[in-house]
């Protein structure tokens, strides 16, 4: 199998074909779900509470993100490979130019940063440097303290209409995706139409372009038993774990997750 690109995913986009990802952190899961056709690998900042057990994302830092994108590049088995910009390393666009460098270095293709509209320059630079982007709008994990927590995002008209534009004047500034977290699945319809770039749902209903969900989650593991209304057990009934992720990919492929029972209405 060839490994993906960003153009392999706007194919799959174009065609109609959902596209699949998944966090992942290390170099045997790595293995287990490139092999299983897993199309994204996600070296999320949800490393903060899965693996090292806080209660939100925000102490993660670079060196962090950057030994566990190392881990998953040499486990990858052609998946394109995210790695996500931890909490205030892109506070400036300097900053994010330099901490998504160390990045690319360790091995991700791609960057995710988590913000709003004011992100635009910030994404501007980074792409004009050869360094593409994925913006996180929607529920955005590293400003729970602000947003006081973990909530749907889009629900009022007026916040709908912010996160539409956000997501079109990012687009416009150079992002290649867009991943939406906890909004209404009709809001997330509406900017997956608009947007000509793929976009990622998890918590967004099933018309997105493609889904993500946290690895730990997807196999029914969880460190304090509360597990989002978004998530599905891909484990259950499944005699191993490559069972479980084929189960998924199967899935999001046939549309069959998300179902009704994992989304939002406005
Ligand atoms: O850090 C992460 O795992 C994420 C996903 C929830 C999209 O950003």
């Amino acid at each position: 199998m060839p490994a993906i690109t960003l153009t392999t995913l706007q194919g799959l986009k174009h065609k109609g074909e959902t596209i699949t990802m998944l966090t992942c952190y290390d170099a045997t899961f790595a293995h287990l779900a490139s092999q299983a056709g897993v199309e994204v690998l996600l070296v999320g900042d949800s490393l903060g509470m899965v693996l090292q057990g806080h209660d939100s994302t925000l102490p993660v830092s670079v060196a962090d993100m950057a030994y566990h994108t190392a881990c998953v590049k040499r486990g990858n088995q052609g998946a394109l490979i995210i790695a996500d910009l931890p909490f205030m390393a892109g506070a400036t666009a300097e900053q994010a130019l330099l901490n998504c460098t160390t990045l690319m270095q360790a091995g991700a293709h791609m960057v995710k940063l988590e913000g709003g509209a004011w992100l635009g320059s910030t994404v501007r630079l980074l792409t004009e440097r050869g360094i593409p982007v994925c913006v996180h709008l929607g529920l955005t994990p590293q400003s729970v303290n602000l947003i006081g927590g973990y909530k749907v995002q889009g629900r009022e008209q007026a916040q709908a209409r912010q996160l539409c534009d956000a997501a079109h004047a990012l687009e416009q500034a150079g992002a290649a995706m867009i991943v939406l977290e906890c909004v209404p699945s009709a809001l997330a319809h509406d900017v997956t139409r608009a947007a000509q770039v793929p976009v990622i749902g998890i918590g967004a209903g099933n018309a997105t372009d493609g889904q993500v969900l946290v690895l730990h989650d997807m196999l029914g593991l969880s460190l304090t038993g509360r597990v989002p209304k978004f998530v599905k057990n891909f484990m259950a009934g499944q005699p191993d774990i490559t069972s479980a992720l084929r189960a998924y990919v199967g899935a999001v492929k046939d549309r069959s997750f998300p179902a009704s029972e994992h989304g939002f209405n406005a």
